[in-house]
């Protein structure tokens, strides 16, 4: 397994309800949603589905250490 691409701070959108692919690998061109590229570069890696339940600002963890993913908890400001 590939190890991430890492950002180094999150990806803070207006986000809208329903499920989504949120990027885990760092490899896609519309961050911070899911492109397939993990698949196309063999990462061994997937995306973070999950389901938004309300409309609402939403940071997407880009360090791939937080808690609680997909979901920035602060860790990236962290040494
Ligand atoms: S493109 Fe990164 S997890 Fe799919």
């Amino acid at each position: 397994m590939a190890e991430p691409k890492h950002g180094t701070s999150p990806i803070v959108i207006d986000e809208t309800p329903g499920k989504k692919a949120y990027c885990a690998c760092g490899l896609s061109a519309n961050l911070p949603y899911c492109d397939g590229s993990h698949s196309r570069e063999g990462t061994g890696l997937s995306p973070n589905v999950v389901d938004v339940d309300a409309p609402g600002k939403k940071a997407i963890c880009q360090c791939h250490r937080s808690g609680n993913m997909p979901w920035c908890d602060g860790t990236h400001s962290k040494p």
